[in-house]
């Protein structure tokens, strides 16, 4: 069958889409089911750790909202954790309060939704340029490397105020630090010591960076946290945004225009209708988690009380935002598309002290480029089977690798 039939043969009509029409979009999971215990499930955790298994919208939220869920003992040398290896306890994920509060106020300004809009017109430049050298390419070219690959890595560039040149040594090291893979442990160290080697340069002055970025504006102001910041704690700030920035923006950009182009229907009512692209990427972000997991374990640290009841102290605990953005209570026929949903609030950003700090820049560079995208590209279609795109399959990382397509010639 040609790709054109092939593509017809499996394409149902717009309202009736759903998650099982999108081929290669949910990973495994990445803990083992264990028999339900006291009342709640478990699941074995890669560390070797058995854990509580919250899956409930309701339950997700209320334990990733209570601080007395701590999550520095999950990063101790054997402690329950989906990573082979430990990672530095300055990180703000590996922080529990008080510290927690003083390195995250660092942030707030730089990524809240107005301080993100400040980068709103580099994306489109970026969008713009890439575009504009995908057209003089024929048939079959690959809209990830071309395009959407160049997006958040040159936007974390400016951002930071780093050489864009610096790119080709630090990005294949920040790729393998998010696959995680525990296949070649030493090798996945050495690979994140290199990058942290290459951030802690440019906080020390080592290396150059612009004046303007947020490096030297975070050193020039470490002195108004009460201590000041040290250099470790700049650089564990600094690696979620070098990291972060860059890989997981591409991850779920990556998907959801995979998602929109394997069901071409879907990308023809954002081509129809444009006003829809935030709502739209609220519901693919309900269903695209960066990697195989959503969250990071918790440890409770006392008893806890809430909606599962009563969680003994000690307990290791996975809030699974990946199921809870499934819970069918909240989302009705949770795993239809329906790029005009407006049901409740999904957890994929995580909530609480711990959610995501780069949720607004997300939201900002996956909005703007779906919207350049259908705006310049109407036709687009993908050029292979959905089926065949190949993928990368990591623990915080998981994505195609290329998006051949074609439809993108006429002006
Ligand atoms: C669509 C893309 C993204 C998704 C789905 C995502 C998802 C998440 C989730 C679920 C958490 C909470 C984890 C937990 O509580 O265990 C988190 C935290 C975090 N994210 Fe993101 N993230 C994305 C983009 C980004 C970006 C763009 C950055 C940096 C610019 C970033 C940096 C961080 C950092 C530093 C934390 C830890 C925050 C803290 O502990 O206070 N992420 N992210």
């Amino acid at each position: 069958m040609n790709i054109a039939l092939d593509t017809l043969a499996r394409q149902p009509l717009l309202a009736d889409i759903t998650l099982e029409h999108i081929p290669q979009l949910d990973a495994a999971p990445a803990y083992r089911e264990l028999p339900a215990e006291a009342g709640f499930k478990r699941i074995l955790l890669p560390s070797g750790h058995s854990a509580i298994h919250l899956t409930r919208h309701a339950e997700v939220q209320a334990l990733l909202l209570d601080n007395r869920a701590i999550r520095a003992p999950c990063n101790e040398e054997g402690g329950p954790s989906f990573l082979p290896t430990i990672t530095p306890p300055e990180l703000l994920l590996n922080n529990d309060i008080p510290d927690h509060g003083r390195l995250r106020k660092v942030v707030a300004r730089d990524f809240s939704p107005s301080g993100v809009a400040l980068l709103r017109e580099t994306v489109e430049q970026v969008t713009h340029a890439r575009i504009d050298l995908l057209r003089q390419q024929p048939r079959g070219a690959d809209l990830f490397s071309l395009v959407l690959e160049q997006v958040p890595s040159t936007v974390d560039c400016q951002l930071l105020g780093i050489p864009l040149a610096d790119r080709d040594y630090y990005r294949p090291l920040s790729h393998t630090v998010q696959v995680a893979s525990d296949a070649d442990v030493p090798e996945l160290l050495r690979q994140f010591w290199g990058v942290y080697g290459y951030l802690t340069d440019l906080v020390t002055g080592a290396r150059p960076s612009h004046a303007d970025g947020l490096i030297q504006r975070f050193v020039a102001s470490r002195d108004d946290s009460e201590p000041p910041l040290s250099d470790k704690e700049l650089v564990g700030i600094l690696l979620g945004v070098l990291i972060g920035g860059d890989q997981n923006i591409l991850s779920v950009l990556t998907k959801a225009v995979y998602v929109l182009l394997a069901q071409p229907a879907l990308y023809r009512s954002l081509v129809d209708d444009p006003q829809r692209i935030p709502q739209a990427v609220e519901e693919l972000l309900r269903l695209l988690p960066l990697g195989t997991i959503s969250t990071f374990p918790r440890l409770a640290s006392s008893d806890l009380d809430g909606p599962w009841g009563l969680i003994p102290a000690g307990s290791v605990i996975y809030a699974d935002a990946f199921a809870a953005n499934r819970d069918p209570e909240v989302f009705p026929d949770p795993l239809a598309i329906r790029l005009g949903r407006q049901d409740g609030r999904h957890l994929q950003f995580g909530y609480g002290m711990h959610n995501c700090m780069g949720a607004a820049l997300a939201r900002l560079e996956i909005t703007t480029v779906l919207q350049i995208l259908v705006e310049r590209l109407p036709d687009l279609r993908l050029d292979i089977p959905a089926h065949e795109v190949p993928w990368v399959e990591g623990i915080i990382l998981r994505r195609p690798t290329r998006l051949p397509v074609r439809g993108f010639n006429t002006p």
